[in-house]
């Protein structure tokens, strides 16, 4: 692994991001809880309490509770440029992330209007902190890479997703009359193709070189993929705004799964040119994220040739992009990211770390526990598949979280206990 490109030197401390990594698989074991919870076929429909509930309990306290960590992490070390008061954002970012989701989710489950009113101000909070932090470091930064470009987008995007989200809530609580359907569908797009979406192809253009040691991603795919991904967004946001015909909307979505497909397709290729040709979980983890988006984007084409089943063929598409893009990426990166923190911050305790015996990256977590979470989460992913055309098969998914959820948590918390305990021994050397 070469990390010579980086600058370590600007880390935050290691709690900055570790207590969102921490955090985020509970939202799993919550999710396994709304989806025990809901009665009746839970995909019979999109957007049924439970499933919103679930939903934004996978989205909000997992994905973006690790993408906000990682970025804190990723700003100052790849980019180059410290995210200002890093301790503070990440007080003033994790904390309101939690609550308000769950009380966003609680409203969704319950129906329950001062839930959903006190969740979208901590909700607000959260992001704008989280958004004003990031865009200052982004802004400061005088390196000039297709990362930046990639993550400066996916910000935005995620400042307008939350705005509609935002919006939407407040939709529900004062029964505004609003075209739900248009803010919902952008809400969506910009949320999961835009802030998911744009995030960690930026994010790839890194560490798949870097930790796969494979070769770079081609220059021409660096130079236009996320801006095109972007201005493919917008377009359908103003598509949505205005009403256009169902048919101008499936040309942006078809230009914009066709791009994804072929990220897809890239990565793919290059993971096969790996210098070291053995494969570890972090790697297969990838593997299955990029496959997941190409099911999502052939299930959405799916949706459009087949109008009888196209809300199965939707529900199928952001099952496979969520559960089967995102989420794998994200465990995947987890994996990766959090022995490399724990080496990393021990070996700077210099001499007496190094007498200390620090453990390697490989001896953090160890590998069969991510192997057997890579086959349950390839599993939880098969049944989840199965849900928009067999009930049963919302039991077994939230079984699947559920275990997922307690899997990942032993897994972080063993790396805590690592650190703290090798931290032991280097301070007592220094005494
Ligand atoms: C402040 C933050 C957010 C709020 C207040 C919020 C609110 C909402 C609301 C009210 C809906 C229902 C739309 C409708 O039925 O008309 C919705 C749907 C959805 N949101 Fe969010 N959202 C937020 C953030 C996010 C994020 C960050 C993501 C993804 C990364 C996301 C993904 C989704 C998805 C996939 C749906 C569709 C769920 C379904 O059909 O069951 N949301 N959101």
């Amino acid at each position: 692994m070469n990390i010579t490109s980086l600058s370590t030197d600007q880390a935050p401390p290691i709690s900055v991001p570790l207590r969102f990594f921490a955090v985020a698989p509970l939202f799993l074991l919550l999710a396994a809880l709304m989806l025990a919870l809901s009665d009746g076929n839970l995909f019979a429909a999109a957007q049924t309490p439970a499933l919103l509930a679930a939903t934004h309990c996978i989205t909000l306290g997992f994905m973006a509770m690790v993408m906000m960590g990682a970025t804190q992490q990723i700003l100052p070390v790849v980019i180059g440029s410290p995210v200002p008061a890093s301790r503070w954002v990440a007080w003033f970012t994790s904390v309101p992330l939690g609550a308000g989701t769950l009380s966003l989710c609680g409203g969704f489950m319950l129906g329950n209007a001062h839930l959903l009113n006190l969740a979208w101000p901590l909700l607000g909070t959260a992001f704008l902190v989280f958004i004003v932090a990031s865009m200052l470091s982004l802004w400061r930064a005088s390196a000039r890479n297709v990362t930046k470009t990639a993550i400066l987008l996916s910000i935005c995007a995620l400042a307008v997703a939350v705005s509609l989200g935002i919006l939407l809530v407040r939709g529900f609580v004062t029964g505004a009359v609003l075209d739900y359907a248009a803010l919902s569908a952008a809400h969506i797009s910009l949320a999961l193709g835009g802030w998911v979406m744009l995030l960690i192809v930026g994010v790839s253009y890194q560490v798949v070189p870097m930790f796969q040691i494979t070769p770079a991603y081609p220059k021409w795919l660096t130079a236009v993929l996320a801006p095109a991904l972007f201005a493919i967004l917008l377009l359908n946001l103003a598509l949505l705004l205005i009403g256009a015909e169902q048919l101008w909307i499936a040309s942006a979505g078809i230009s914009f799964w066709l791009l994804a497909a072929g990220f897809a397709l890239v990565t793919l290729k290059l993971q096969r040119q790996r210098r070291r040709k053995v494969t570890d979980a972090t790697l297969s983890f990838f593997r299955l994220g990029m496959l997941s988006l190409l099911l999502a984007a052939l299930f959405y084409l799916a949706s459009l040739l087949l109008p009888a089943v196209a809300l199965q063929f939707r529900l199928m598409s952001a099952i496979a992009f969520i559960a089967g893009f995102a989420m794998s990426l994200i465990q995947g990166m987890l994996y990766k990211i959090i022995p490399f923190l724990v080496w990393f911050h021990l070996f700077r305790g210099g001499i007496n770390a190094v007498k200390a015996g620090i453990p390697n990256m490989k001896e953090v977590i160890p590998d069969r526990l991510m192997w057997w979470h890579l086959w349950l989460h390839g599993g939880t992913l098969l049944v989840a598949l199965l849900g928009p055309w067999l009930s049963a098969a919302a039991w077994l998914t939230a079984l699947g979280l559920l275990l997922q959820g307690m899997l990942l948590s032993y897994a972080v918390f063993t790396g805590i206990v690592v650190y703290r305990r090798t931290l032991r021994r280097i301070e007592l050397l220094a005494v």
